[in-house]
């Protein structure tokens, strides 16, 4: 016998495991799947909006899940007039359940942030939704940008004795740093600071994106402009082989989330989203990864907030879900729903996915 799928259900904890038990239909404290998808940076307005009235057009009377779209910046307000709920209700027998979302805020609310984009401009134009701490962000911002090479480059001798002299004709110079750069200059030759340099370079580019804290602030700051928030998560490659997944976890959410209260819990979404498994050419996470590091999360959120709020809050899986796997990776007792990349720019399979469980 297969596990049905609810589409809606409730999460019961019995004996220190979480598990799905069915809702009565229309119950409006049940739990609604969401299925969230990602653009990423692909699409100009009129192609997000005809993918989205494919997507609508084979989603006819679609209402017991949630789904989202998050097309780039600019194509958000064209976006936002066409899923207006009357029209799609009229058109399509859907509406409430309809979701636009950004893919990113800045945590300052105006100013001078060249490029940036503020949480309440996103409100303004009609945003519910923001994606914070992507693992794009969090991990490649380094390889977009390259600024690793030119903060590697400053530990050339030329380059470390100017410094010096510079900090040390300020007024209270660091003693810290101006110990360090002397102690460069005096003992080590050329090679040990070319390769000082090279691993640097290395690891800014490897490693340089949004920190922990820089997340928490635009958490903050999405929810003080009336945003829900898709909190992402997820490991790396590395961590996962040095059995460090759960340690990183733990250490994203407690400081992605510092300061969220109790009561707030409810617009927090989380989206779980293993790095090694994103991407055209990965795999998706194994169904028992997913399910172990989803308990881990929400065994996390009761220590924090209760069993109240562990047993009410999204937990999203990401990483190459496809229609082929949907319905195994929906099974699974602690995911709520999905966010997707690649699969979400193709109507067909992004349909698929929302009707997941569904006869075709
Ligand atoms: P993918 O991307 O579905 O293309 O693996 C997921 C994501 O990055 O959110």
């Amino acid at each position: 016998m297969t596990t049905p799928i609810y589409r809606n259900y409730y999460r019961q904890r019995t004996a220190n495991q979480w598990r799905k038990i069915p809702a009565e239909q229309g119950d409006p404290s049940a739990i609604r799947p969401f299925l969230a998808g990602n653009w990423k940076m692909n699409l100009i307005p009129r192609a997000g909006v005809a993918l989205a009235a494919r997507i609508f057009d084979l989603c006819h009377n679609i209402r017991d899940v949630d789904m989202g779209f998050a097309p780039p910046f600019t194509g958000l307000s064209t976006l936002a007039d066409y899923i207006e709920p009357d029209f799609l209700q009229r058109e399509y027998g859907i509406g409430r359940n309809v979701f636009l979302l950004a893919q990113d805020t800045f945590f300052e609310s105006k100013g001078a942030f060249t490029g940036e984009i503020s949480a309440d401009m996103l409100a303004a134009i009609g945003v519910d939704r923001v994606i914070i701490g992507h693992s794009d962000r969090r991990a490649n911002l380094g390889k977009y940008f390259g600024f690793s090479s030119s903060v590697a480059r400053r530990l050339s001798k030329s380059f470390l004795t100017q410094s010096h002299l510079r900090l040390s004709q300020r007024e209270n110079p660091d003693i810290k740093i101006l110990s360090a750069i002397a102690h460069l200059l005096e003992e080590s030759n050329n090679d040990v600071l070319e390769g000082l340099e090279k691993f640097l370079e290395h690891e800014l580019n490897e490693r340089a994106g949004e920190s922990d804290e820089a997340i928490q602030r635009k958490v903050h700051a999405a929810l003080a402009n009336g945003l829900q928030v898709i909190f992402c998560c997820g490991e790396n490659r590395e961590a996962r082989r040095a059995h460090e997944t759960f340690e990183l976890l733990e250490r994203q959410i407690r400081i992605g989330l510092d300061g969220v209260a109790r009561p707030t819990m409810h617009e927090i979404i989380i989206a779980y989203e293993p790095i090694w498994a994103i991407g055209e050419g990965a795999k998706p996470a194994p169904p028992e990864q997913i399910a172990e590091v989803h308990d881990f999360i929400r065994n996390l959120l009761m220590d924090l907030y209760g069993e109240q709020v562990a047993a009410r809050v999204r937990i999203l899986y990401g990483g190459n879900v496809k229609p082929d796997n949907i319905c195994e990776i929906m099974q699974l007792a602690g995911v709520d729903g999905a966010l997707v990349g690649g699969a979400s720019l193709n109507a067909s399979d992004f349909s698929k996915i929302i009707r997941f469980g569904l006869p075709n």
